[in-house]
Formats: structure tokens, C-alpha cells, sequence
């Protein structure tokens, strides 16, 4: 709660699969007491903001060159690449 000086910051990653690995979307959001107030969707290639701390987080990461890079291939480094390795435990058994 607000004033208590006790606060959560959570960011998530989601993998989505469609059809095995014929399309991938690769989800991050970033969450500030319960409000997500930014996200990265594979699907549209750049960071939003949804407050206005939330723009200019947005803002400074998408303006990372390098790191956009990264954050773009995640759908093959870490989603495809994750897949992989989990398919015999998940899917084979
Ligand atoms: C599922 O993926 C396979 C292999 O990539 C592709 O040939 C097929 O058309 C896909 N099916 C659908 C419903 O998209």
C-alpha cells in the first residue's frame, strides 16, 4: 500500500506458442505495485509506456540500440531456444 515504504516491483516474461514454434511472441511487462506501467511485444518490435514514468522508461530503452537488439531476439535466443530445451519434458512424456 501506498506510505508504508513496503512496494513490489515485478517484471515478467512470457513465451506464447503458436502452432510449436511456427509463431512466437515474446511478452515483456514491467509492473510497479500491481500497475503495469510498461511492456515490450514482440509483436510490435518496441517498448510502451502506459504512465508517464512508464513513457519515458519506454522512451530511454527504445533509444538502446544494442540493447533493443537483444530485446528483439528474444523471441529466437530465449523462446525458441527455451522450447527446445523443455519440449522432452513437457511434450514427450
Ligand atoms: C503449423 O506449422 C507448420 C510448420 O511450420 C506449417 O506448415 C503449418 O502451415 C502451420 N499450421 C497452421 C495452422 O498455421
Amino acid at each position: 500500500p501506498p506510505h508504508t515504504g513496503v512496494f513490489q516491483e515485478l517484471t515478467t516474461s512470457d513465451c506464447r506458442f503458436f502452432n510449436s514454434t511456427d509463431r512466437v511472441k515474446f511478452v515483456e511487462r514491467f509492473i510497479y505495485n500491481q500497475e503495469q506501467y510498461a511492456n515490450f511485444d514482440s509483436d510490435v518490435g518496441h517498448f510502451v509506456g502506459y504512465t508517464s514514468f512508464g513513457e519515458k522508461f519506454a522512451r530511454y530503452w527504445n533509444n538502446l540500440p544494442d540493447s533493443m537488439e537483444v530485446t528483439r531476439a528474444q523471441v529466437d535466443g530465449l523462446c525458441r531456444h527455451n522450447y527446445e530445451v523443455f519440449r522432452p519434458f513437457l511434450m514427450e512424456r
